[in-house]
């Protein structure tokens, strides 16, 4: 068994940010709003539970289960304000976000400015058309989605997750970390991280792998230029494409380990089918897949599963469902992967990670 020793610490911060006061006040009540509301999710599950007792007795047909159950808790208070809780936080998280943003923008803009220079590099396509199943979805709601102000990879990285979503989750590296420490070998040379967005798994890898030459792919301009800034920050020399994972510029056998992070669920079926024979195209013989990506609705009962598929319509997240219902170990098996294996590692089976050999 391979025994990886990460540095436990997250990377450096591109700039301190240190936000102002009425950025910062919003930024935590819109937090705390949120997260306060646990004791309201805990009543609104608990009301659930009692309404439906048996899960299995719920349609099959996911949009039935939805009227079918939304319809029996029309009248519960903990249920009718934990959705009020849940809209007002996915309408205004970005707002709050970028206005706090604004305030410090005279502070910082220099010096992210200034992380445009170092060792890792940037390809970024004027005339680059991302796929339609990506275009104009604000993602996750947030406002604009990854791409709708000029430092929106900034805002996202180090105000909506590091400020918001952290708080929320816990530590976000961490989780990162105990992933990419599943990468069956010790060390590797030639890694890809597809979705690398503003760099949060890449960190994990360039820290677990301190040799390796690393490459991130991502459809978002704005979310890498903050992970080119954070490479930056830190000295590694990643090298950074605007391209579809399920379609890139690099020759065949181009790398010994391709990784993508909590990505799958923001692609459909058949881009996922595309990325798998991508991936394996990639590998050189011998090389590693190391996919991580939200709990299977195979692994939920149907209340689980209800929930899981009403966050994720209500939270901006238009092919969650199509995805979390993918075995994953059976399309890599036919792109060719052999030993394709899924685990789910953390509390609530989260995250679901799957692992294939190119033999
Ligand atoms: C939830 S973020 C995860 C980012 C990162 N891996 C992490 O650990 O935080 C998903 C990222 O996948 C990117 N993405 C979605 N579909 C993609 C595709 N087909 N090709 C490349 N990137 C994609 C999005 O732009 C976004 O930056």
């Amino acid at each position: 068994m391979t025994v990886h020793m990460a540095k436990d610490r997250a990377a450096k911060d591109p700039v301190d940010l240190a936000l102002r006061q009425r950025g910062r006040a919003s930024v935590d009540f819109i937090t705390l709003l949120r997260s306060a509301g646990r004791d309201v999710v805990a009543a609104a599950t608990e009301a659930m539970e009692t309404i439906v007792p048996d899960p299995s007795v719920l349609p099959e047909d996911l949009e039935a289960r939805f009227r079918e159950v939304e319809a029996a808790l029309v009248n519960e208070p903990s249920y009718r304000t934990q959705k009020l809780t849940h809209e007002y936080h996915a309408r205004m998280h970005g707002v709050v976000a970028r206005e706090a943003f604004e305030q410090v923008r005279d502070l910082v803009e220099g010096k992210l400015r200034c992380l445009d220079d170092g060792p890792a590099t940037l390809t970024l396509d004027p005339d680059f058309h991302a796929p339609d199943y990506w275009s104009g979805v604000d993602i996750h709601r947030t406002l604009g989605g990854w791409d709708g102000h000029e430092f929106q990879g900034f805002i996202h990285s180090e105000i909506i997750h590091k400020k918001m979503v952290a708080y929320m989750f816990g530590d976000l590296y961490g989780q990162r970390r105990d992933v990419a420490a599943l990468a069956p070998n010790s060390s590797y040379e030639r890694i890809l991280d597809m979705g690398c967005s503003t760099g949060y798994f890449t960190v994990a890898l360039a820290q677990l792998y301190p040799e390796a030459r690393i490459t991130g792919v991502d459809l978002s301009p704005r979310t890498l230029e903050q992970a080119h800034r954070l490479a930056n920050a830190n000295g590694w020399a990643w090298r950074l494409y605007q391209c579809a994972a399920e379609k890139t510029p690099f020759a065949s056998g181009s790398f010994d380990l391709v990784t993508s992070y909590i990505m799958l669920h923001e692609m459909p079926e058949a881009a996922i089918v595309d990325l798998m024979g991508e991936a394996f195209r990639l590998l050189e013989p011998g090389g590693d897949l190391l996919f991580a990506d939200v709990t299977r609705f195979s692994d939920m009962d149907r209340l689980q599963e209800w929930k899981a598929d009403t966050a994720a319509r209500f939270g901006g997240e238009p092919h969650w469902r199509a995805s979390a219902s993918l075995d994953l170990a059976a399309l890599a098996a036919s792109a060719g992967f052999t030993d394709a294996k899924t685990q789910n590692l953390g509390p609530n089976r989260y995250p679901h990670v799957l692992h294939a050999r190119k033999a």
